[in-house]
């Protein structure tokens, strides 16, 4: 198993550019069993879960064009499978995007259940609600969703909880049924408005993306389209994190500063100069800051999937701070390691409080998952000394060429094989 080896105490600086979004690639991929016809992604990004993604859409039968990386084309004129099998799916829950495209066009499909993770129990029931309420039917048999329909037809969505999944899974079946469907307390997120976007290029017919209510009007069939996706927000807040937590100067480009005005303006708030233009943002963290509460909330909220790293940089803020994390039941993992680290964190339920500034020291940690390592790697670049950080094949899900590019900026990160 590789891990990482980072000598901390570097500044970070220089320039920097996002990839293509990982949460906005996973959906719009599955969106290609949508139609027989070609759909072209001018970028994608290097991801593990891009190649689960694909792995899966392979097995079901879509042609795959390209590289991983680059530019790629789908086409899904000879679905060979309706089945997401267990072992595809357990990789990745996102698997479970392709339940609502499948049953829409071929009226029939069979995902595994995704199972639990290590940051909660993350069930699927509203995504099972909202097909019910299109009229599938849906049943269990060992360990596989099993749903069907004559045909779909429009229907009232209430979501009880906002799910980013859920909502894309239902916009994805919706565009293809009969009539209109109304998805209430959808989920807000930019890669729910980018797969929107794309299902509009490919001929959907909906409204109020970005809000959450969307109304979908059900066509006959869906063409082929071209689409180049969203910057990933989450790594470029992650970037900006490391930069702030080692006092650097970085320009991050290529980059929707809009998609993370909660970030930025926390940042803002602790006193770091933040200087956002269209799509780059300029950070300067070689002032002393303060400390600033966050809470964890869907879109336009505070990201979850950047509460980690947000702790890490916390650390080296003056006084304490409290997280709490609304989102996840579990999503602390990075807690125990951070403090094995020298950070003074306790934990109170579902927060966390933090007290800065300490001054960290390298230490052997453990990966627990995507979000977590990448707080690790933040600590790691802070703390004088060495620290190992062990299991990162779940940084590799949504980072690409993560220790390359953190190079590029000065860090001392190696991987070892
Ligand atoms: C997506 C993101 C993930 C991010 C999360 C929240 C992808 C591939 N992943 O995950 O990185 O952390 O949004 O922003 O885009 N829930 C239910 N029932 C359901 C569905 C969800 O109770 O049927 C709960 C979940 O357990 C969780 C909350 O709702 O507590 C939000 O989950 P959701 O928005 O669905 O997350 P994902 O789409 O899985």
């Amino acid at each position: 198993m590789d891990k990482f080896i980072v000598i901390g105490g570097i500044p970070l600086k220089g320039e920097i550019s996002v990839r293509a979004a990982k949460n906005a690639l996973l959906p719009c991929l599955a969106a290609s069993l949508l139609t027989s016809e070609k759909i072209i992604f001018e970028r994608t990004s290097l991801l593990v879960d891009i190649f689960s993604m694909i792995s899966l859409l392979e097995h079901l039968g879509v042609k795959i064009e390209g590289k991983v990386g680059e530019s790629i084309t789908l086409k899904a004129d000879e679905v060979s499978s309706l089945v997401a099998p267990y072992d595809l799916v357990r990789k990745m829950r996102a698997s479970v995007l392709v339940l609502g495209p499948l049953l829409a066009r071929f009226k029939k499909a069979k995902v595994s259940l995704p199972g639990g993770c290590a940051i909660g129990a993350r069930p699927v029931d509203q995504h099972i609600k909202g097909l019910k309420a299109l009229g599938a039917e849906i049943d269990y048999e060992e360990g596989y969703i099993v749903a069907k329909c004559d045909e779909l037809k429009g229907g009232d969505i209430f979501f009880d909880k906002v799910t980013v999944g859920g909502t894309q899974n239902i916009l994805m079946a919706s565009v293809l049924a009969k009539g209109r469907t109304t998805i209430a307390n959808a989920a807000r997120e930019p890669e729910v408005v980018d797969l929107g976007n794309l299902l509009k290029k490919m001929g959907a017919k909906i409204e109020g993306l970005g809000t959450d209510r969307i109304v979908v009007e059900g066509v006959d069939e869906l063409k082929g389209g071209v689409h180049n996706p969203i910057p990933d927000r989450i790594e470029c807040g992650t970037f900006l994190a490391a930069a702030a937590a080692t006092k650097g100067k970085i320009k991050v480009k290529d980059c929707n500063p809009i998609h993370l005005e909660a970030f930025l303006m926390k940042l803002e708030e602790m006193g770091y100069e933040v200087v956002s233009n269209e799509n780059s943002i300029f950070l300067n963290g070689e002032k002393e800051v303060n400390s600033v509460d966050i809470t964890t909330s869907p879109y336009p909220g505070f990201p979850t999937d950047l509460q980690a790293q947000f702790v890490a940089l916390l650390t080296q803020a003056v006084g304490t701070a409290t997280v709490r994390e609304e989102i996840f039941e579990t999503r602390f993992m990075h807690i125990p390691e951070l403090q094995r680290l020298g950070a003074d964190i306790k934990l109170e339920g579902n927060a966390a409080v933090v007290k800065g500034k300490t001054s960290l020291k390298g230490a052997p940690v453990m990966a627990s998952d995507l979000r977590a390592s990448a707080s690790l790697v933040i600590a790691g670049l802070v703390a004088k000394g060495k620290t190992i950080i062990n299991r990162i094949y779940h940084l590799d899900r949504g980072y690409e060429k993560f220790e390359e590019r953190l190079q590029s900026l000065g860090a001392r990160i190696e991987r070892i094989k």
